[in-house]
């Protein structure tokens, strides 16, 4: 039915990937005001969860507690050597958690409707990270493995930073 194989993502935000279309000329405006801005001025944005339907917030904040205990076993495989579990956990990220059934089209649009794009850059960086952790274990190599683990813990603190300021008081920029 909506099986997929091998490395599809199949994460609440990933879903969104796969109807770009117009979508990616907006993306593409976005990366410029983007750069315009980066010299320096913080643009104020709107913490996320609040703006997500019930079912919605659920969702991400289930997917977030089993990225963070993932992570927290990653650390712990990554310093011990143990490399297939890297390589596991970090493929596991990439699929991620939440199955995509249980998102009707109306959470889909749903869930358009309320991040803005720059959110979604975000994740999906996140997740080609969780791509590059898992290739890094089935190499066996350590040094790369720590190199895209902090990699992604700057990445979950952006995130945090930028759209989670109402929950993550101490991230404010
Ligand atoms: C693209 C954005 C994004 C990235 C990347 C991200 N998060 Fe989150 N995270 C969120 C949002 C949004 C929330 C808040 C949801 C809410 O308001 O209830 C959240 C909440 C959380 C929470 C709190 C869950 C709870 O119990 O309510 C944890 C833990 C968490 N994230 C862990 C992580 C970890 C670990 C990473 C990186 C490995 C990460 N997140 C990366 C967006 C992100």
């Amino acid at each position: 039915m909506n099986k997929r194989t091998g490395t599809s993502r199949n994460t609440m935000m990933a879903t969104l990937w796969r109807n770009r279309g117009r979508r990616s000329r907006a993306i593409a405006f976005a990366v410029m005001l983007g750069s315009l801005a980066a010299a320096g001025d913080v643009i104020a944005v709107e913490p996320v969860g609040p703006q997500l339907t019930e079912k919605l917030r659920g969702l991400l904040v289930k997917e977030m507690t089993e990225v963070e205990a993932a992570m927290q076993e990653t650390y712990s495989a990554i310093i011990q050597g143990k490399h297939d579990e890297v390589a596991q956990k970090g493929q596991a990220i990439h699929d991620s958690f939440i199955l995509e059934q249980s998102l009707t089209e109306q959470d889909r649009q749903d869930l358009k409707a309320a991040v803005p794009v720059e959110f979604l850059q975000m994740d999906k960086r996140f997740h080609q990270l969780s791509a590059s952790l898992a290739e890094a274990g089935r190499q066996q190599n350590t040094q790369e493995q720590v190199k895209v683990f902090n990699r992604m813990t700057e990445s979950c603190v952006a995130c945090h930073s930028r759209y989670v300021t109402d929950r993550f008081k101490g991230l404010q920029e």
